[in-house]
This record gives C-alpha cells, sequence and structure tokens, in this order.
C-alpha cells in the first residue's frame, strides 16, 4: 500500500498543471503506513523513496485540516530513515535528453532478431553476478502501480534444478542439460482487488521480457517454460518452494551459456502488417 501511494503522489507532484491540495482521500492512510515501515526499522532505498516524496508532498502542500496534522509525522518519521544514498532525491525529475543511452534502433532490433529461445546449453555454471545483473534489468519493468508484485526464484544448485525442471510440462528432451533456472513467482498480496488479479502476470511477464534480454546481452542464452494450471502442479511447486497461499508462479526460465553447435527454432514472425491496425482498419 505503500508503494502504491507513493507512486499515486508522485504522479500527482508531475501532473500538468500540477493540482494542489491533492491526495487528501489517501495521504492520511499513507502517512500513517510510513511511520509504521520507518518505526518498524524498514529501511534502504524504498524507505527514502517514501521519505523524499512525502517531504516533496508536504512542501508543495499549502494548509489544508486534512494535511496539517500530518507533517509533524513526516518529519519525525523521516529523522528514522537512514539515507542509502546522500546526494540523490528520490522525486519526480525532468529527464535530462543528452543523458539517453545511445542505443540505436537497429541495435534493439538486431537483438530482438538475435535471441531465440535456447534450449541447448554448455555444462558451465552462470555466475550469480551475471543473473543478478539481467535481474537488475527485470527490475526495471514497469508494473502496475510500480508494484513489482514478482520474485525471481533462482535455482542453480544441480541437484535443485534436476528436481525444479520437472514441475513444469514443456521440457521434454532438453530438460537434463539446463544448467539453471528462474521460476518467476507472482505475489497477489500486492493487489488488494480481485478485478486485479492478473497483473502478477501481467507485471511478471513485462519483468521476465527484461530478464531474458538482460541475460542475452551478456552471452546467457534462455528459454521460457509455460506454467500450467495443474492442481497437482500447483501443490507439487508450492512445496518446492515453499510458497504462500497467495504466491503463483506465473512461468519457468531456463537459462545458461548457449551451446554454440546447439540450434535454435526459426520462429517466423508474423508480419507487422497482421499485428499492428490502425483505427478499426479492416482484418
Ligand atoms: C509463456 C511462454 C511459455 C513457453 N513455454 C515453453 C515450453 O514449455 N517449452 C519450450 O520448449 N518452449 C517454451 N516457450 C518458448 C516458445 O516456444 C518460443 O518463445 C516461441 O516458439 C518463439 O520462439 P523464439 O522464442 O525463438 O522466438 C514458451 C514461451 C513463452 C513466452
Amino acid at each position: 500500500m505503500l508503494r502504491r501511494n507513493v507512486h499515486r503522489l508522485e504522479k500527482g507532484l508531475l501532473m500538468r498543471p500540477r493540482r494542489v491540495p491533492f491526495a487528501l482521500n489517501y495521504i492520511d492512510e499513507t502517512v500513517s503506513a510510513y511511520a509504521r515501515a520507518a518505526e518498524g526499522g524498514v529501511q534502504g532505498r524504498e524507505l527514502c523513496w517514501a521519505r523524499d516524496v512525502l517531504n516533496e508532498y508536504m512542501a508543495v502542500t499549502p494548509a489544508h485540516p486534512a494535511v496539517d496534522p500530518l507533517r509533524a509525522t513526516v518529519r519525525d518519521a523521516g529523522a528514522k530513515v537512514a539515507s542509502v544514498d546522500a546526494c540523490e532525491q528520490m522525486i519526480p525529475y525532468v529527464r535530462r535528453m543528452e543523458d539517453a543511452p545511445s542505443i540505436t534502433y537497429e541495435d534493439l532490433l538486431g537483438l530482438a532478431k538475435f535471441r531465440r529461445s535456447v534450449r541447448w546449453f554448455l555444462p558451465k555454471a552462470v555466475p550469480r553476478e551475471m543473473v543478478e545483473k539481467a535481474v537488475l534489468v527485470a527490475g526495471y519493468s514497469p508494473t502496475a502501480c510500480n508494484r513489482q508484485p514478482y520474485e525471481f526464484r533462482i535455482i542453480d544448485d544441480p541437484e535443485l534444478v534436476k528436481e525444479a525442471i520437472k514441475l513444469p510440462m514443456g521440457t521434454a528432451g532438453f530438460a537434463h542439460q539446463v544448467p539453471a533456472l528462474a521460476i518467476v513467482v507472482g505475489k497477489q498480496r500486492n493487489y488488494f482487488k480481485e478485478r486485479d488479479r492478473h497483473l502478477i502476470y501481467t507485471d511478471g511477464s513485462l519483468a521476465i521480457m527484461s530478464f531474458v534480454y538482460g541475460l542475452e546481452v551478456q552471452g546467457l542464452g534462455s528459454c521460457c517454460i509455460n506454467w500450467p494450471d495443474i492442481e497437482d502442479r500447483e501443490e507439487k511447486m508450492a512445496s518446492f518452494l515453499g510458497l504462500a497461499p497467495d504466491e503463483r508462479p506465473i512461468m519457468l526460465v531456463a537459462f545458461g551459456f548457449p551451446d554454440p553447435e546447439g540450434m535454435v527454432a526459426y520462429s517466423g514472425k508474423k508480419p507487422v502488417s497482421v499485428i499492428c491496425k490502425y483505427n478499426f482498419e479492416a482484418k
């Protein structure tokens, strides 16, 4: 809830024109959640982000009876938040266009074309540093209200990979030589309403695509593996990973150093004219 509301405050701060005061119907619960988090010893970038955004909100909001009683709480809680990065203010900002990375469209298209599902790997362990670099990229993917409702559960112990790879379907013939697996798990607790129950899959899948590209640019190949909705497999996975009742596998990603002699499918793609339509264009 704190993540969601801090995100909503940021959207209010960047609105053009900015409507002040805003967030009157949720500022109280946000400040309470923030104070609880600061009190409870939650630290790190997440809390600094909440602190900076709440400080900015208080600075731009004129005197108001729904906000004024909360100002002292924000100030007191802020004093308990340890800064992780002294110089960076984690509030809405104007991006300097000169900071844009010099990746061309051709670079991106080349990467997309080169990436194919890899199912044949070298018998070589994947350094965790490479995995974490790919997960770092994944974490920058968009998620609804910035909630990042997922976890990349990495299985890189060969014995555990052997066990885990039996849980999904779709790995017949190549399972025995998969060096590592990411089992991406969504956490429904991040969304309060039933109407949002699909979001772990949307958010998780966007992050997985970034993860796959994060692997690819480091010379690692990968293959997404479907997680079928079959009760006894759900139970086995839940017990294997020790999942909480709201945690659902989204999909698995097998990855490792590609065997340079292993083939990939051509996987012909549909042309843009088929997958892109403008304004009710005829089919
Ligand atoms: C959600 C999802 C589930 C998939 N499940 C499997 C699977 O169980 N086994 C498999 O060999 N490949 C699986 N794949 C890989 C697809 O077969 C592959 O992405 C598709 O054929 C296109 O090929 P390409 O990735 O090389 O472009 C899956 C891909 C996705 C996105």
